[in-house]
């Protein structure tokens, strides 16, 4: 504490601020100086005396040049959602701040934004700052909600040496598939228990441009003991469906031909006439 009273002698000619204090003995005004960051006012000067001033007390502080009697005590408390970046000291009150994945809004924390499908994460949340999403612009897509996720770029079929299944859009990627389709040259069709094949017309299936009414009818017909119906949008209902269909394949069912059958109840007859052509069924 001594070398901080010498400082202040040493200032004290120069920038030091100063207040006007009124000495309660003599009745006159007199020039004092203020106490630095970190102390405050314990005697204010006399006539013959410069200011006493004190570091404060644990937990207190005085951010500026002072003439405080008392120190501020730290009142910042942090609530939950909040953690500490500031401790409390002689100079700086507590300074608290949204924890990971929050952000801060009208003094509450709320948690980040996630993106839904068919956006992606175009700037990260911060402890200030909501996440800002963006829809997937044509070429990319994301499937799932996600708070961290940009929208991924579609996968190129030809430079996987394999082709193009089911175009990817905003809200699922290209499927690609090592099926030899209809359409190439070739005189015979692919078999129908060749399991890359099977996956083929699931995925080719599951992602046309079904009424989600039909799509339910169609899971209904393929259900055996028929579940309650998922709900969702056509993206996820999409999905749904296509993993049922894919469930269903590894159970060793004869898919291609059970859907087939299942398209033709349900009376999408110009989607049934697709499959048969492309895959030469
Ligand atoms: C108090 O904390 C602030 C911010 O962390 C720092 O800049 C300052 O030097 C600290 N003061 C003391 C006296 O430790
Ligand atoms: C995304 O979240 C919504 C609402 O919480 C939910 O209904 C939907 O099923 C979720 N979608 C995915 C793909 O997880
Ligand atoms: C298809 O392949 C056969 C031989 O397998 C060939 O003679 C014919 O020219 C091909 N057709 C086309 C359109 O490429």
């Amino acid at each position: 504490f001594a070398p901080l009273l010498l400082l202040l002698a040493e200032l004290s000619c120069s920038t030091q601020p100063t207040y006007q204090w009124k000495d309660p003995v003599t009745n006159k005004k007199l020039t004092c100086q203020q106490c630095p960051p970190g102390t405050f006012v314990a005697q204010h000067c006399t006539r013959d005396r410069q200011t006493v001033c004190e570091p404060c007390p644990d937990l207190h502080y005085t951010q500026y040049w002072n003439y405080l009697e008392k120190c501020r005590y730290c009142n910042v408390i942090c609530g939950e959602k909040q953690v500490e970046v500031q401790q409390c000291n002689s100079t700086h009150n507590r300074v608290c701040q949204c924890q990971e994945g929050y952000y801060s809004e009208m003094e509450f924390c709320i948690r980040h934004s996630e993106c839904p499908p068919g956006s992606g994460v175009e700037k990260l949340g911060t402890p200030f700052e909501n996440t800002q999403c963006r829809a997937c612009p044509r070429g990319f897509f994301s499937s799932s909600n996600s708070s961290t996720k940009p929208c991924q770029l579609h996968r190129d079929c030809e430079q996987q040496g394999k082709v193009t299944n089911v175009q990817g859009n905003q809200y699922h990627d290209t499927l690609c598939t090592s099926c030899r389709l209809g359409r190439s040259n070739s005189t015979q069709g692919p078999a129908l228990d060749d399991d890359d094949c099977e996956q083929a017309v699931i995925d080719f299936v599951a992602y046309q441009n079904i009424p989600i009414r039909k799509l339910k009818r169609l899971q209904q017909i393929l259900e055996r003991s028929p579940r309650k119906q998922a709900l969702g949008t056509r993206a996820v209902i999409q999905e749904k469906f296509r993993a049922f269909l894919t469930h269903l394949k590894e159970g060793h069912y004869e898919v291609t031909k059970e859907l087939l059958d299942a398209l033709r109840t349900a009376r999408l007859h110009s989607i049934e006439e697709k499959v048969r052509e492309r895959f030469l069924l």
